[in-house]
This record gives structure tokens, sequence and C-alpha cells, in this order.
């Protein structure tokens, strides 16, 4: 049985788009029964509906900080979809400790950074400032603290001198779309595994070295 999951975006949706296409794959062990929008006006909603997934629009600003208002809606439309796993996707709202813990070990972010580096806004501004020479994205289990929590998966680039915000996060996008869909098969598959606040992952092997600048 494929698990049942929700993406909850608030724009652009990218990051769902690579989810909902590696879910179209007989063998994928998930499948995308909806997607979840705190703004009508994300475009993603567009990409989803055009995919044949049903989209459900929350408005969060009507609740302002009313957040666990929100979320009762929310896990009103999850519990109706009879959704298991939720990936964020660019889901710009916070959620209350209550929420993270009902969802605990079910929820994934993704965040474009090699975190615990650079969480919060900006991170690509952040590495730039920070001058780094590799940076990435992360796949990680929510926790009530943003952009931390156990990590299931990352991947690297090389930042190079000429990058600017704008170059470099078009560069780690690229590797979130590869990193995302692959964390929720592992998670999905059943072969992560929490030890306290570290996750494990069944069978993992580690990739060759990205050194950067590249040795000529
Ligand atoms: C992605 O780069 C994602 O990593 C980032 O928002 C973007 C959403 O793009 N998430 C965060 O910064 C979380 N703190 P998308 O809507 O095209 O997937």
């Amino acid at each position: 049985m494929k698990r049942r999951v929700a993406i909850l975006i608030s724009g652009r949706g990218s990051n769902m788009v690579a989810l909902i296409d590696a879910a179209k794959a007989a063998d994928f062990p998930a499948e995308i029964v909806t997607v979840i929008s705190n703004r009508a006006d994300a475009p993603g909603l567009e990409k989803a509906a055009a995919s044949g997934i049903p989209t459900v629009v929350i408005a969060s600003k009507p609740f302002g900080r009313d957040r666990a208002g929100f979320e009762a809606v929310l896990q009103a439309r999850l519990d109706e979809h009879k959704v298991e796993l939720i990936c964020l996707g660019g889901f710009m709202r916070l959620f209350t400790a209550e929420f993270v813990q009902r969802w605990s070990g079910k929820m994934l972010n993704i965040h474009p950074s090699l975190l615990p580096s650079f969480p919060g806004l900006d991170p690509h501004g952040q590495a730039l400032k920070a001058g780094v020479k590799i940076s990435g994205a992360t796949v990680h289990f929510v926790i009530p603290e943003t952009d931390a929590g156990p990590i299931v998966m990352q991947g690297a680039v090389g930042v190079a001198d000429g990058d600017t915000a704008e170059t470099l996060a078009q560069r780690i996008l690229g590797v979130e779309h590869r990193i995302y869909p692959e964390a929720l098969r592992l998670l999905a598959e059943g072969k992560v595994r929490l030890e306290g606040d570290i996750c494990k992952v069944s069978d993992s092997t580690a990739s060759g070295a990205l050194i950067s600048p590249a040795i000529k």
C-alpha cells in the first residue's frame, strides 16, 4: 500500500512538482493525495491541479496569530484525505508545538542550506556572506524549532566566487528536486528511523567527496 502524502505549499511549488513527478512511478512507495496552500495566489496550485491532484486553499491570513485555529482546519483536511505523511515545500507558516508533535516523525521539510548552517530567511545570502565554498540542501523532520530537526538527506553544491544569491539558489534547487523525492521514498519505505535527535537510514552509503574550488 502506498503511503498517503499531503504537500503543503505557499508559493512556486517546484519541490511539489518534483515530488508529484516522482510519485507517478508505479514503484514509488507514496502517493500525493492532496496539495494544500495557505495562500490562494500560490502559483503551485495550478501546477498541482494540472497533474490532477486535488488542491485545497486554507488562507492563513484571516487566522492572524490564531495558529491553532488554522491548524484545526488543516487537520480536518488532512483527516478527510487520510493523510499519513506531510511534505512541506516552501510552506511559509510556523506551526504550534502541538501540531508538530501530532506529526512527529511524519512531517518533512526541505531547506536550501546544509543545516544546521543558515536556517531561516535568505539562506543563500547567508551562505555567500559567510564565504562557504560548499552549500546545499537538507531534508529534515520537522520539530518546533524552525529549519531544524533530524536530518534525513543532504545534497551539496560548490559555491563559486561569482555566485549571487540567485545563481546559488538555482544550483541548490536542482539538488532539492533530487533529494526530496528520495528522502520521501526512504521514509515511505520505512527505511529511516529516529534515534533521539538523529535520523538513521537503512543500507546507507556515503557518496564521494565534493571539493570546492575544484582541484585541477
Ligand atoms: C525552496 O528552495 C525550499 O528549500 C525553501 O523555499 C523554496 C520553495 O521553493 N524552503 C525554505 O526556505 C524553508 N525554510 P518551491 O516552492 O519552488 O519548492
